[in-house]
């Protein structure tokens, strides 16, 4: 299929270009090249294009994301992942989790969970989560990324994490090379195939339901409960029709 002008931005979860940076930006550049090199791709690398942890003062839920304190050196990565189309986001497996730069980063965007203030545009997006290990944690640490990118409301989430036996990428061996290129060629097929639909994912799309019986049914929370009736999410509306 082809596919054309696809915006991608990828979040590494560390400054280095190692096995798991690697592989993100050989799946970005099969994309591109399917898009007839028309895709455009962003990079951000954590921490050096944002460096905040969480302060927990809460006041994304209380007001707004845009009032956070670190709003000012958020909102390009904000902005960039709610213009793409397709978001790659990688780490290298650290103690069996993401990198506590990536965890930090996912913090800022707690608001943006189904169960609060989900952002429509999600729903045309797609997204892939990437982990490396030397042999163990490539499960927990790609879904430490898939729990918010589903939770977002993204409409495809692919995980991919596998074990490089190394700590660099020269070091990783051949059959293993090898794995990760046919990897990448399905992971950028299935991508080209799936673009421009417009869905929830299936675990997102429960929760939206029980938010919104939640909603009808208990007191009312502040600022989300306006923020989805304004959306006329309490009516006819949903995410996947007015986003896309
Ligand atoms: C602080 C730290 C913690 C690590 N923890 C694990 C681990 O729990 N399990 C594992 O198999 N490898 C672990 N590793 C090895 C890396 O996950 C592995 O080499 C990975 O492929 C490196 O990816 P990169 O080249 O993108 O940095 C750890 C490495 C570091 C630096």
């Amino acid at each position: 299929m082809e596919v054309k002008n696809m915006k991608i931005v990828v979040i590494h979860g560390q400054n280095h270009k190692g096995s798991t940076c690697m592989i993100a930006q050989e799946l970005a550049d099969k994309i591109c090249k399917k898009c007839e090199n028309k895709a455009e791709i962003k990079e951000y690398f954590l921490p050096k294009d944002f460096d905040e942890p969480c302060r927990g003062c809460c006041t994304c839920f209380k007001n707004d994301l845009t009032d956070c304190p670190h709003y000012t050196k958020l909102e390009p990565l904000e902005k960039a992942v709610l213009e793409a189309d397709l978001i790659i986001m990688e780490s290298p497996v650290y103690v069996y989790h993401a990198t506590g730069q990536m965890m930090s980063f996912l913090d800022h965007f707690a608001t943006w969970w189904v169960v609060h203030r989900p952002r429509a545009e999600m729903t045309k997006k797609q997204a892939v989560a990437i982990s490396t290990a030397a042999g163990g944690g490539m499960k927990s640490t790609t879904k430490d990324m898939a729990d918010s990118l589903e939770m977002w409301g993204i409409s495809k989430v692919y995980k991919y994490g596998v074990g490089v036996q190394a700590i660099s990428p020269e070091e990783i061996p051949q059959r293993i090379l090898k794995k990760i290129h046919k990897k990448t060629d399905k992971l950028s097929d299935a991508v080209c195939k799936n673009a421009g639909k417009c869905k929830m994912n299936r675990r997102a799309k429960k929760w939206f339901y029980l938010m919104r019986f939640a909603h009808k049914h208990f007191p009312p929370m502040e600022p989300d409960y306006s923020y989805w009736e304004n959306k006329g999410w309490h009516k006819k509306m949903r995410p996947w029709k007015g986003g896309c």
